[in-house]
C-alpha cells in the first residue's frame, strides 16, 4: 500500500502537547511579543539582538521538547503509506518523531544561514549571537520566515498536495498565507480529515472533522487508515 499517499499539513497545534506554544489562542507566543518586532525584516533591522534573543529562547524550547503520540503515529504510518509531511512549524518534532519527508514552509529553527544567502545552511544547535557572522561577511541569523518574506518551498508543497489520497490537516488555524492555500491543491477525490480541539476556519462537508487534541485523534485517524488498508 506504499502506493498509497498520505499527505499532512500541521501547524504549532500538533506540538503544543509537546509543551511549545501555539502563535494564536489563550497564552499564545504572539501574545508575549509583538509579531512586527520578532519576526519581520523590519524587527530585523530595528533590533537585530530582540530577534536573535526571541529564537534563541524557542531553540532552547524546542531542545528540552520531546515528540508526542501524534508526531510518533505520523513517523510509525510511513511503515504502510507513502507519507509527506508539509509542516508551517520551525521545530523538529516531525524528524524526531520518526517523519523521513519533511517540508517545512516557514523554516527551521535548528538551522542558520547568512543574512544574505537563504541557501547555504548550517545545523544551530546553540545560540546566535549578534556579531556572529557569515562567510559573506553578514550576520547570522535562524533559518525562518518571516512575515513578508517569500515561501519558498511553497511550490513543492503544491505539488505534494496534488498528489494526495488522503489529507490530515493538524493544529493549524489556517489563518496565514499561502500557507493555508495548500488544502486547495489536494484532489477532490481525496479523503480529508481535520484533527483540532477547536476547529475554525473549514466547512466539516469537506472533512471528517475531529474535535480531539493532536495526540488523541491523529493515532485514532492513523490507526482508520491501517484499518481500510488491511
Ligand atoms: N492539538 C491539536 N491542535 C491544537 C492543540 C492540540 N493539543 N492545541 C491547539 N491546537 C490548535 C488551535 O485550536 C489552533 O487551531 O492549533 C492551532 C494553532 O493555530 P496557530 O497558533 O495560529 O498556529 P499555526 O496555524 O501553526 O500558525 C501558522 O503563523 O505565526 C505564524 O509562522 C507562524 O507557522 C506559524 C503560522
Amino acid at each position: 500500500m506504499r502506493d498509497r499517499h498520505v499527505v499532512v499539513f500541521s501547524g504549532a497545534g500538533i506540538s503544543a502537547e509537546s509543551g511549545l506554544n501555539t502563535f494564536r489562542g489563550p497564552g499564545g507566543l504572539w501574545e508575549g511579543e509583538p509579531v512586527s518586532l520578532v519576526a519581520t525584516p523590519e524587527g530585523w533591522r530595528k533590533d537585530p539582538e530582540r530577534v536573535l534573543r526571541f529564537y534563541n529562547e524557542r531553540r532552547k524550547a524546542v531542545r528540552a521538547a520531546t515528540p508526542n503520540l501524534a508526531q510518533v503515529a505520523l513517523g510509525e504510518l510511513e511503515q504502510i503509506f507513502k507519507v509527506t509531511i508539509i509542516t508551517q512549524n520551525i521545530d523538529d518534532l516531525h524528524e524526531r518523531g520518526g517523519s523521513t519527508n519533511v517540508i517545512h514552509l516557514h523554516g527551521e529553527i535548528m538551522k542558520s544561514r547568512s543574512s544574505r544567502d537563504p541557501t547555504t545552511l548550517f545545523a544551530c544547535e546553540g545560540d546566535i549571537v549578534l556579531g556572529q557572522k557569515a562567510d559573506d561577511g553578514s550576520q547570522m541569523r535562524p533559518h525562518v520566515v518571516w512575515f513578508g518574506e517569500s515561501v519558498p518551498m511553497m511550490d513543492t508543497a503544491i505539488a505534494v498536495a496534488k498528489t494526495a489520497d488522503f489529507l490530515i490537516v493538524v493544529g493549524t488555524s489556517l489563518e496565514v498565507y499561502p500557507a493555508a492555500s495548500l488544502v486547495d491543491y489536494v484532489p477532490y477525490e481525496a479523503t480529508r480529515f481535520l484533527v483540532d480541539p477547536m476547529p475554525s476556519g473549514l466547512t466539516d462537508e469537506d472533512f471528517h472533522i475531529v474535535e480531539a487534541k493532536a495526540s488523541e485523534g491523529v493515532p485514532r485517524i492513523a490507526n482508520q487508515l491501517r484499518a481500510l488498508m488491511a
